[in-house]
């Protein structure tokens, strides 16, 4: 016998200011089915969660509809656990951050920073709107992206890829309120991750917690250079917990988030007469977190830095996954592909979602896509086709018969499928689902095929015509009725052993495939014995085809129609020609007339309006070090306010010869497109470019 093991799941916690959607279930769905699994195999599991319920969003998201935060976070939490439970996730506890149990945790982990003198003070420049009266969050703030110019980006990043600080953005706006944020000090308070980088480069690359591909992109992104100061408060109002020694202060929604898996903990412990410490402070517990690959920074630094201070147990591993994409894109609104947990319950069953995400999981970070045409011809083959079909054919005949009460000669048939029953649980203790899906498909191959051999649909008209014959042999009779019987109870017993190892992915199969039987199995070793001697229950539809017009009804109900701009369907480019007709290409030159020309990268140290000048600014370009040129440029039409070029990269002609202005030497040019006056646009380089490249 080996040992029960003792294990501890988490998802990660979902926003409550959002609806559970397809991309969520990815990760809850394959959790659910590891759980599943190891309480099948006998193992001491416990699985929890919560709702994300801290933070900006959710205290704005609250205050637009009027509700207090609680108010609105206890109403998302009916809605999430409605959605979850529907499909089938079963948490051993469901619980949120703003429990009393999370607040516990968060004192005690913060106490245990401090006393580790990991906690620092430092003022931060932050945005701040004036009539809402907050801080602003990177995506609470819009406007100009300063790499590209594209108008409308976030304050963090933009469409062309560039990421910045909010307080780099041209023309910011406030998305709360429409004001112009102001820039505003404030102490915050960070963790000193630093002073921890030593523990960290050894559990990273000796625990065997994180898979290979993560070891490698901690170590390469992180881990080479001194991590920064972890910024762990912000200032009131804000909707969280308020640090004890710092008031006016408030943890970060992603401080207390992980502490919200130990609060949802320590309400099943309370629940069941357990004893925290005796799972969290015990080296014998497995404690596993499934994760999306986006959250990985906090679940592979923070965390396990937060754990070790405070003397948790570390994770055993931590499952990383990567995304959703449906039909090689990733979800989107416009094309009814952004669906929502809820849409899709709406139309389809929801054992169709959790065996094709299943038949897709496996332990690596690929992401992972949801082609709707191939879900419905895998459910179809697979579940109808092969797995169900082999009750449909055999389970009618069985009401009449019932089983067996000794196990028949199947030619070695269950053998072979219970042989296989370990490599099976191999693959789902590692997270291969797909992988134990091909094997137990090949067992209902096999199964389908004794079926067409043994021909029960024979025997039972065979049966049929001996019933109605007065002079019928009984001995004969017996022989045939013996021989369906037979075949039904081989067929069955095929069928059981597939959907006990399926029951993981499939439940509802698994309760519907009890109830016919009449009999339960909760064991994976139930499937190393035949079920004999016992009736079995009239047959009822275990699964059906997946409908077509389900799914189109469920894309329909997900589209959204949104103002254009907004689309963020593939862009249609629909360039006009008129420019290149207005000016016909130059004639061809060699690469050495190209290599006279110096094109240099530039930054924009002063940039200023040129009195008496219709278009022209002035401006100061550095090309690095000391070296700065002066030149004017006609673009004052284009950029009337010319202090925002400030700190722009331009390209800049660099070898051309000064020319002596009205107003001053011009030592270059700045390299501009468009017809000319508004519409001039200047040339930014890409991110990473640094004043003196040379453009090739
Ligand atoms: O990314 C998210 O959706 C977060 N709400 C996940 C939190 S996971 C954990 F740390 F709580
Ligand atoms: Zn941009």
């Amino acid at each position: 016998m080996t040992k029960e093991r003792k294990i501890l799941v988490t998802s990660a916690l979902p926003y409550a200011n959002g609806e559970i959607h397809i991309g969520h279930l990815v990760e809850y769905i394959q959790t659910d089915v590891w759980v599943r699994f190891q309480k099948m195999r006998g193992n001491r599991c416990v699985y929890v969660c919560a709702d994300d319920t801290h933070g900006t969003a959710i205290m704005i998201a609250a205050k637009k509809e009027g509700i207090s935060p609680e108010d609105y976070v206890a109403r998302t939490a009916v809605s999430h656990q409605k959605d979850f439970a529907e499909f089938g996730i079963q948490f051993d506890n469901y619980g949120s951050t703003n429990s009393a149990e999370t607040r516990r945790f968060c004192d005690e982990i913060w106490h245990a920073a401090l006393k580790a003198d990991l906690v620092c003070e430092r003022e931060i420049e932050q945005l701040y709107d004036p009539v809402a009266e907050t801080f602003l969050a990177d995506r609470f703030v819009r406007g100009t992206c300063p790499t590209c110019g594209r108008k409308d980006q976030y304050g963090d990043n933009c469409e062309c890829g560039a990421t910045y600080s909010p307080t780099d953005l041209i023309d910011p706006v406030s998305t709360l309120s429409g004001a112009k944020p102001e820039l505003r000090k404030s102490r915050h308070l960070f963790i000193e991750l630093e002073k921890l980088h030593s523990f960290l480069n050894t559990w990273v690359a000796e625990s065997g917690a994180l898979q290979e591909e993560i070891v490698n992109y901690l170590k390469g992104q992180f881990l080479s250079e001194a991590l920064f100061p972890w910024d762990i408060s912000r200032p009131a109002p804000y909707f969280g917990f308020e640090i004890p020694d710092s008031p006016g202060n408030y943890w970060y929604v992603w401080f207390d988030a992980p502490i919200g898996y130990m609060g949802s903990m320590q309400q099943w412990c309370d629940k069941h007469g357990e004893n925290f410490d005796q799972w969290w402070r015990n080296p014998e517990t497995e404690i596993h977190h499934f994760i999306g690959k986006d959250i990985c920074y906090f679940h592979t630094l923070f965390w396990p830095a937060m754990l070790h201070t405070a003397h948790f147990t570390m994770p055993k591993k931590v499952h990383i996954h990567g995304f959703l994409t449906v039909d090689g894109e990733k979800m989107s609104k416009s094309r009814g592909t952004f669906i929502l947990a809820r849409t899709w319950l709406n139309h389809l069953d929801p054992s169709y979602l959790r065996y094709f995400f299943s038949t897709k999981t496996s332990s690596r970070v690929d992401d992972l896509d949801l082609n709707l045409e191939e879900m419905e011809l895998k459910v179809n083959a697979d579940l109808v086709g092969n797995i169900v079909n082999i009750a449909s054919r055999s389970a009618k005949f069985a009401n009449l018969t019932g089983l067996a009460a000794v196990y028949p000669d199947d030619g070695g048939l269950f053998a072979q499928a219970a042989a296989q029953a370990e490599e099976i649980a191999d693959a789902y203790e590692k997270r291969e689902f797909g992988k134990a899906i091909r094997l137990i498909l090949e067992c209902g191959y096999r199964a389908n095929k004794y079926i067409e051999e043994s021909a029960p649909w024979a025997k039972r008209k065979e049966l049929a015509a001996l019933d109605k014959d007065p002079n019928a042999d009984p001995a004969e009779r017996e022989r045939v009725f013996r021989e369906l019987r037979d075949g039904v109870t081989v067929s069955l017993n095929l069928f059981r052993q597939i959907v006990i190892w399926l029951a993981p992915v499939l439940p509802e199969l698994a309760a519907k495939t009890e109830k016919l039987l009449k009999t339960t199995f909760t064991q994976w070793d139930d499937a190393q014995q035949p079920l004999l001697g016992t009736t079995v229950a009239p047959y009822e539809y275990l699964m059906t085809r997946v409908p077509k017009e389900g799914i189109e009804k469920m894309i329909e109900e997900s589209k959204v129609t949104i103002p254009a701009e907004n689309v963020d369907a593939a862009p249609k480019w629909d360039d006009s020609a008129e420019p290149l007709a207005a000016e016909p290409l130059a004639e061809t030159i060699s690469i050495d007339d190209f290599l006279k020309v110096d094109l240099r990268v530039g930054r924009i140290l002063e940039a200023e309006l040129v009195p008496d000048a219709r278009k022209l600014l002035k401006l100061k370009i550095s090309l690095g070090g000391d070296q700065t040129r002066q030149v004017f440029a006609g673009i004052k039409a284009a950029y009337p306010e010319p202090e925002k070029l400030i700190g722009r990269l331009v390209v800049f002609v660099a070898n051309l010869a000064p020319r002596q202005m009205k107003f001053g030497l011009s030592e270059g040019m700045v390299v501009a497109s468009g017809p000319g006056g508004p519409e001039v646009f200047l040339t930014f380089p890409d991110e990473g470019s640094k004043p003196g490249y040379r453009l090739h």
